[in-house]
């Protein structure tokens, strides 16, 4: 049984290939740089160097596949991101549609039901249905905003600032991408999902960012101010930046058409994770901001 998994070194990636070793697999990884592995998972995996955006690599590598893990590796900041996205999966949707691929799991976002004007996030939702006309069965795990989004917000927190252009009343499931790589390893690991499955990971609770702010300061032991922006002060500050147009786009309109979402599934026994905000901003950020 072939097991791959892209992204092996991202912070979803990497544990889910943790628990695949754990549970006496040997999975396939497709990895860019092989060094960023540490070397007790290199010894154990069976790697494949090469980039994503490659199309003969991922071709080659995912021929024969029974299960694979799939994660756009498009930086935000690319290019017409979307199509850039688009373009990556291609050639995994061509394998799947040509049975090379028997079973994929997708890192997908809520907003991706709403299929278009939700900036980045189109993508997503165009690679969903693109692989649900491919004839495999498709799991597509629409992930609440991740815990680590604040790893980009360390020089506003270093000053007890959180910047957000999301409106700050509006409560949104938060998530640990080290809980939705446990969600990932367990449907990898099964085969007892057929078909086309959608399956929210939503964190433990929907939170505000007013509230996100509270939990901060107490987290972090310092006052975390929150300073709500607009979307244009927001597109001049990434224009400003020097991202291309396209990118600009694909970020505000991923804050711009979540405003208001409501997941399409409810938080549940199945989509609700147990990592809380509190802990692991104590764990992850709070050594950041003090070193
Ligand atoms: N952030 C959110 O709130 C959110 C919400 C829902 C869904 N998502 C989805 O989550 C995904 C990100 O997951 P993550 O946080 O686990 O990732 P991450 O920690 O940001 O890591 C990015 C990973 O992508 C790899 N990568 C980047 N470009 C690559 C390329 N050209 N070829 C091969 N590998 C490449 C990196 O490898 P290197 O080690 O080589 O750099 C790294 O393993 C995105 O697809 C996003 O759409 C995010």
């Amino acid at each position: 049984m072939t097991l791959v998994v892209t992204t092996p070194t991202g912070h979803v990636g990497s544990r889910v290939v943790r628990l695949l070793l754990q549970a006496g697999v040997r999975p396939r990884v497709l990895v860019r740089d092989p060094a960023r592995l540490d070397e007790a998972t290199r010894a154990r995996v069976e790697v494949r160097q090469g980039d994503l955006t490659d199309a003969e690599f991922v071709r080659d590598s995912v021929a024969g596949t029974r299960t694979l893990f799939w994660v756009d590796p498009t930086p935000h900041t690319t290019a017409d991101p979307i199509e850039t996205s688009l373009r990556t999966a291609a050639p995994l949707i061509a394998a799947a549609r040509a049975g090379e691929v028997e079973r994929v799991v997708l890192l997908s976002s809520i907003g991706a039901e709403k299929r278009h004007g939700v900036g980045h996030i189109d993508a997503l939702a165009g690679i969903e249905e693109q692989l649900d006309a491919t004839g495999a069965h498709v799991l597509h795990l629409r992930c609440a905003y991740f815990f680590t989004n604040l790893l980009f917000s360390l020089e506003g927190l270093s000053q007890g600032v959180l910047t957000t252009a999301f409106d700050p009343d509006h409560p949104m499931p938060w998530v640990d991408p080290r809980d939705i790589g446990d969600v990932v390893a367990a449907r990898l690991l099964s085969d007892s999902w057929r078909g086309r499955v959608v399956q929210a990971v939503h964190g433990p609770e929907d939170l505000t960012f007013h509230q996100v702010a509270r939990i901060l300061t107490e987290a972090l032991g310092r006052l975390i101010r929150l300073d709500p922006v607009s979307d244009d002060a927001t597109r001049d500050a990434l224009r400003a930046a020097g991202l291309p147009p396209s990118a600009v786009e694909g970020m505000v309109g991923m804050t711009a058409g979540s405003r208001g979402l409501v997941p399409e599934q409810p938080r549940d026994l199945l989509t609700t994770t147990p990592t809380p905000l509190s802990a692991w901003a104590h764990a992850h950020l709070r050594p950041l901001l003090e070193g």
